[in-house]
């Protein structure tokens, strides 16, 4: 009896997660594209949002299958129990956070990129190429050297942390990676206006320098860091022993889209010896539009800078970028060897571009190839065009604001974010916050719009970020009608009849 005929007798039929019936799949796939075109062409028709049902809820919580439900099944699960229910950022009127939209051939070059699977880690190849195009278009725009490095990453949170770990790692005259913060002599600090997006604080702490240690400086009436209490800030650390080591400029804060003034922030660091990082997640694209490009002045002269591409460039979730002046410091940052990842010249494990030394992660998706597809279908001139389109929208936004009598603007409109909320003459400041909040929550519930909030001088503001390429004029009037309709609506408990 030969070797192989003994074990026969034990063998069970090998199994594969391939389908039996690969034209079953391929039809059921092609219905998936087109479902899934119709509901993306459909959008507009559809509520902004809609609560989940408890029974859904329910659903979520049966326990794991063990045998097989089938693809018709599980696709019509996803159906009636996952589609109806996004966060809404699809939806022409939905403005809430700084949450982009995402595109059609954005969600096409998903499934594409799932196709391939490629590990973009390292190894030889071309998704590594695409990803190293993709970013040296972005340092093109942003003005940094051709020498410069770069990372696609999940996001702006992940782009800072991956800056600010440059920064401390170059920053702290000692090999840091190997001796630790234990081996420092002075407390690193780093400094930014009080506007700053909460992901930089994340990333101090998780860097391990604590949240003391992150100085957040005043902002004046433009919501711009306040450059005088920044400079007194820096000389009274030094006069106590502490080691500044960073200022994070804002292009484009969060609350209100106030741009920080670049070009000071980045000559401080020149005279004051330290790094400087932009967080510049939505505004940093701005320089798209010629009209805007102004504002983001000094972002080339950023040590790092992080940006997203998930959120003013449209993309689908996930993709945001970290670019760094001096390829060296990225490098020295994160680049680990062992031999079970050692380069060769030639083969699966040659090939000079391995993203594994320039951040956090070792397996890596293929997420440039959305953003590749992106800019070659539409120009990059289009991008610019639809920027520029959602700031004028803004700027339409605050007129009907400002024409309403029971309509306040809460912050200056510099970009693309409108804060402000319904006001009425005899009510102090906690009821109007009361009002405001709960006209939020109807635009929600009711499906009309999805602008998000913020506190603004203590007063709660209705707050429309637009980051949205399907928002038209329109989409405002009906905002500012529901807004009044049910301002009105409320305010009328307040003073019974
Ligand atoms: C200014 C700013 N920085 C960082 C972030 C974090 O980006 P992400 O949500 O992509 O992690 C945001 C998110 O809104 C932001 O507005």
């Amino acid at each position: 009896m030969e070797i192989a005929d003994k074990f026969k007798e034990v063998e069970t039929e090998e199994e594969t997660l391939d389908p039996t019936d690969w034209s079953q799949l391929k039809d059921l796939g092609c219905r998936m594209v087109v479902d899934m075109m119709n509901y993306l062409e459909s959008v507009r028709e559809r509520p902004v949002w809609q609560p989940i049902p408890n029974t859904v809820k329910e659903f979520f919580t049966k326990p794991i299958p063990t045998d097989p439900e089938g693809v018709d099944k599980t696709y019509q699960d996803f159906l009636e129990k996952i589609l109806p229910y996004p966060t809404g950022n699809i939806h022409p009127r939905f403005w809430g956070w700084v949450i982009g939209t995402g595109t059609p051939l954005g969600m096409l070059a998903e499934m594409l990129a799932a196709g391939m699977n490629p590990n973009v880690g390292g190894l030889d190849h071309v998704a590594n190429h695409v990803e190293a195009q993709v970013i040296n278009w972005f340092k093109e725009i942003m003005g940094f050297p051709s020498t410069a490095s770069g990372l696609l990453v999940s996001g702006g949170s992940m782009a800072n942390l991956v800056g600010l770990t440059v920064a401390r790692n170059t920053m702290a005259r000692y090999e840091v990676r190997k001796d630790g913060l234990q081996a420092a002599t002075q407390k690193m600090t780093i400094y930014s206006s009080e506007e700053t997006h909460l992901s930089n604080q994340k990333a101090i702490e998780i860097l391990g320098l604590g949240s003391d240690a992150f100085r957040k400086i005043p902002v004046n009436e433009e919501f711009q860091i306040n450059i005088e209490r920044l400079k007194a800030c820096i000389s009274e650390d030094r006069e106590y022993d502490y080691h500044p080591v960073c200022i994070i400029g804002n292009a484009g804060s969060v609350n209100t889209g106030a741009f920080d003034d670049l070009d000071t922030l980045a000559n401080i660091c020149d005279q004051e010896n330290m790094w400087f990082h932009v967080d510049g997640a939505f505004g940093a694209l701005a320089i798209l539009s010629p009209k805007l490009r102004s504002l983001v002045s000094g972002i080339n002269k950023a040590d790092s800078l992080a940006f997203d591409l998930h959120k003013w460039m449209y993309m689908p979730y996930e993709v945001g970028c970290t670019l760094v002046r001096r390829e060296e410091d990225h490098k020295k940052s994160f680049s680990e060897s062992a031999d079970y990842v050692a380069h060769h010249s030639r083969g699966i494990a040659g090939g000079e571009i391995w993203y594994v030394d320039y951040g956090v992660q070792m397996s890596r998706g293929f997420r440039a190839l959305k953003v590749w597809m992106g800019i070659k279908e539409q120009g990059i001139r289009k991008y610019g065009r639809l920027i520029q389109q959602n700031v004028e929208q803004a700027q339409y936004l605050e007129k009907l604001i400002q024409v309403s009598a029971e309509l306040e603007i809460l912050a200056p409109v510099s970009l693309n974010i409108v804060c402000f909320r319904f006001v009425v003459d005899r009510l102090d400041n906690s009821s109007l916050n009361n009002i405001n909040k709960e006209i939020l929550i109807r635009l929600h519930e009711n499906g009309i719009a999805a602008p998000s909030y913020t506190m603004i001088d203590n007063k709660y503001s209705l707050r429309v970020a637009i980051t949205n390429h399907r928002s038209r004029r329109e989409d405002f009037d009906v905002l500012v009608k529901a807004v009044l309709e049910i301002g009105r609506e409320l305010q009328k408990s307040y003073f019974p009849s």
